[in-house]
């Protein structure tokens, strides 16, 4: 390869490369963070008996997550993807978890935080939102442990 060649292809190799660098910039400044996720209604306050959970979509319809309802006041709800392999994870608040089947662990209800088994990551938590008498999911709280 000749040294003008050579010149050539740095030179077009740079320009493809900076330009895909610039591309994704671009996406990421047009994607809507996670802290803009749209608020969905997901239950009424009554609707949900202390020690009951019901499953929910969020934010995306094949996003799943688990609401719970800890006590009158408390309610808690996760991403219901173990953050081990991603099998769903079944609330158990009697036992003061979240039981994963797959390969025995476990997360504590009250903190999203592994308890037992594989898991080493937090589940991600759903911000949630009160407004006359209904539970809305408000964003994803990132895991920070
Ligand atoms: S997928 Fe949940 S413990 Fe393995």
């Amino acid at each position: 390869m000749a040294r003008r060649d050579f010149t050539k292809f740095l030179i077009l190799t740079s320009f493809a490369f900076t330009t895909g660098q610039l591309w994704i910039l671009a996406k990421s400044w047009a994607a809507p963070s996670k802290q803009q996720l749209p608020g969905v209604q997901i239950a009424s306050v009554n609707q949900l008996a202390v020690g009951n959970s019901l499953v929910f979509a969020y934010p995306g319809e094949h996003d799943k997550c688990v609401l719970t309802r800890l006590d009158s006041d408390t309610f808690v709800a996760y991403s219901q993807a173990c953050t081990h392999l991603s099998c769903a994870v079944i609330p158990e608040p009697e036992k003061g978890r979240l039981y994963c089947p797959c390969h025995e662990g476990a997360f504590d209800i009250a903190s999203g935080n592994p308890i037992a088994g594989p898991p080493r990551r937090p589940l991600p938590r759903i911000k949630l939102d009160f407004q006359d008498g209904a539970i809305f999911a408000v964003g994803v709280a990132q895991p920070t442990a």
